[in-house]
């Protein structure tokens, strides 16, 4: 489990198609860096979980991802971020989470001081972001609401704008923000960045959304390049594993990224 090559992969892990959103982000900012992906499609959703469930499965995503050689384990995913964190602490390698960097640009954003965080029912509950946002600026005030629904949707492909479910559902969940008049919401959890289009719809061009997929592959990017662990490649590879029906995961995939995905593998974690 040593870093002995800046040419190992980067590990990125969620509960099944949100982490794309991280992968995204990863291939735009380091093209030449290679990707194992895990998506634990079997086990989706995590974010109605107890933290103990969450604690075990995340101990066995990462382990899957050691068994790949990776120089870097990005957990794309904010219920992991927000419960599990301590367990990606312990793994030995350099480890990521989306919470910290999210907050950080949520508060750059903000000009009202009011920020609303959309995640799973578990990262809600956890308080993670109301906690990190108290610690950089305890003057804004941070209103949650969790949306648990919304990763069924991702998982089912509901992500079009004008689909009438994705919007019925939308609207019921951010009224409560809109309300509240903030100026900035966080998407905390990376499926949701699949679901910009109808969230910007619904809450309007003057709230600015933070894609927490986004944040966490830029805290990576800057974590390789401080530790001299760039790869020097000009073009990378993605490899995607997945713990459930490798088709489903493929045709959302590819909708989202915009581009066909190759292979994708079915695993059974132990
Ligand atoms: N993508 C995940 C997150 O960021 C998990 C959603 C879930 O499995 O409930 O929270």
């Amino acid at each position: 489990m040593l870093i002995t090559s800046n040419l190992q992969p980067i590990g990125i892990f969620d509960s099944g198609l949100g982490g794309l959103s991280v992968v995204n982000a990863m291939t735009a900012l380091l093209p030449g860096e290679d990707i194992v992906y895990f998506g634990d499609t079997g086990r989706v959703p995590y974010g109605t979980r107890s933290r103990q469930t969450i604690e075990q499965y995340t101990a066995q995503d990462i382990a899957f991802l050691q068994s790949k050689n990776v120089k870097l384990i990005i957990a794309a995913c904010g219920t992991v971020s927000s419960v599990a964190f301590h367990v990606g602490e312990a793994c030995g390698l350099p480890f990521i989470g989306v919470v910290k960097p999210t907050a950080q640009e949520a508060i750059l954003a903000t000009k009202n001081k009011k920020i609303g965080v959309i995640g799973t029912a578990a990262t809600i509950a956890s308080e993670s972001y109301t906690k990190e946002i108290a610690v950089l600026d305890p003057s804004v005030t941070v209103y949650g609401q969790p949306c648990q629904l919304f990763v069924q949707m991702v998982e089912e492909g509901f992500i079009d704008a004008d689909d009438p479910i994705a919007l019925a559902v939308s609207k019921r969940y951010l009224q409560p923000l809109i309300d509240q008049e903030v100026d900035t919401l966080i998407l905390g959890c990376t499926h949701f960045p699949l679901l910009t289009d109808v969230i910007r719809k619904v809450m309007g061009d003057g709230v600015t959304l933070i894609d927490s997929g986004r944040a966490a592959a830029k805290a990576a990017a800057k974590l390789l390049g401080d530790q001299n662990l760039l790869s020097d490649k000009s073009t990378g590879t993605q490899t995607y594993f997945v713990s459930d029906r490798t088709e489903a995961f493929s045709d959302v995939a590819g909708r989202f990224l915009g581009r066909e995905i190759p292979t994708v593998t079915r695993v059974v974690l132990e």
